[in-house]
């Protein structure tokens, strides 16, 4: 008896390896017939997505709109943790994560990524008395960033001495100098710790990090991420898709293509940087 019921499990297994966890994969079709489009975003990152009236809007939402309407459903957005939509993309619960997400080799490993739709660069910010121009100018202090982005990544990286590309151990910019990172739900919690003096530093992406800086005015100073010896962060988003997603990934490219190419997306980066400004986190 005990056999044939591990041998059920075997095929079970064998059954939802190969359909590549299949069965929750939100295909064009799924989708079609549910009526719905899922995405999993992270608010409080302006000028992709950010809180307007409780409700989230931003460059990646009007993307995610323009998905959903392509394929003649419904947008249901919804509002997680930054560092659970790789995974929740992965296993099916959301279709797509749209959420200014870096394409990474590691995040590639679990999803595939869409045609890029933006470049972007880290930045730092601290409060406008501080004497900092590069990142090694971070020695010693608190840096917050949020939980599971690039940004965390780097600061753990320089603080830990480890090499980005290959994960061997190389001496970090900021290894050994009492540096701390700490790890916030979003960027503009971090902000408002430095505001409150818990931290000397936030480091997050060039433009909700210039939106931050906007906010609090002449209290923080903005600048991008430069090492002493001039080298830069440089990043690329995209928008996260199971893997073998084919038909959804063909519409997500078409239409990531339309408006790369008739410049809607330029037109709600600037739009959405100057309305997040005065709205709240
Ligand atoms: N681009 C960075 C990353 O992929 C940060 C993205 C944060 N996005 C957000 N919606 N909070 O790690």
């Amino acid at each position: 008896m005990k056999k044939i019921i591990s041998m059920l499990l075997i095929v079970c297994l064998l059954g939802v390896l190969a359909s590549g966890c299949g069965s929750n994969m939100q295909t064009v079709d799924s989708i079609k017939d549910s009526g719905k489009l899922i995405i999993h975003t992270n608010a409080g990152f302006a000028p992709y997505e950010y809180l307007s009236n409780g409700e989230v809007v931003g460059v990646d939402m009007d993307i995610a709109k323009a998905i959903a309407d392509k394929l003649g459903v419904e947008l249901v957005i919804e509002d997680v943790k930054f560092d659970t939509i790789i995974t929740s993309v992965q296993g099916g619960k959301a279709a797509l994560g749209v959420a200014g997400i870096t394409v990474t080799d590691e995040r590639k490993e679990s999803v595939d990524f869409s045609v890029t739709y933006a470049t972007s660069v880290q930045y730092i910010i601290v409060p406008a008395d501080a004497d900092v121009d590069t990142i090694e100018d971070l020695a010693g202090l608190k840096i917050g960033v949020q939980l599971g982005t690039t940004g965390n990544f780097i600061i753990d990286d320089e603080i830990n001495g480890i090499d980005e590309d290959d994960g061997s151990h190389t001496k970090g910019v900021l290894e050994g100098t009492g540096a701390e990172c700490i790890t916030y739900n979003n960027a503009n919690l971090a902000a408002a710790a430095m505001d409150s003096g818990k931290l000397g530093a936030v480091v997050i992406d060039k433009l909700p990090a210039e939106i931050i800086g906007q906010k609090y005015g002449e209290k923080f100073k903005v600048m991008e991420l430069v090492y002493e010896d001039g080298s830069k962060t440089t990043e690329e988003y995209a928008i996260a898709i199971a893997k073998g997603n084919e038909s959804l990934l063909e519409v997500v490219n078409e239409v990531l293509a339309e408006l790369k190419n008739n410049g809607k997306i330029d037109e709600w980066v600037l739009y959405h940087s100057e309305n997040a400004v005065m709205d709240e986190e």
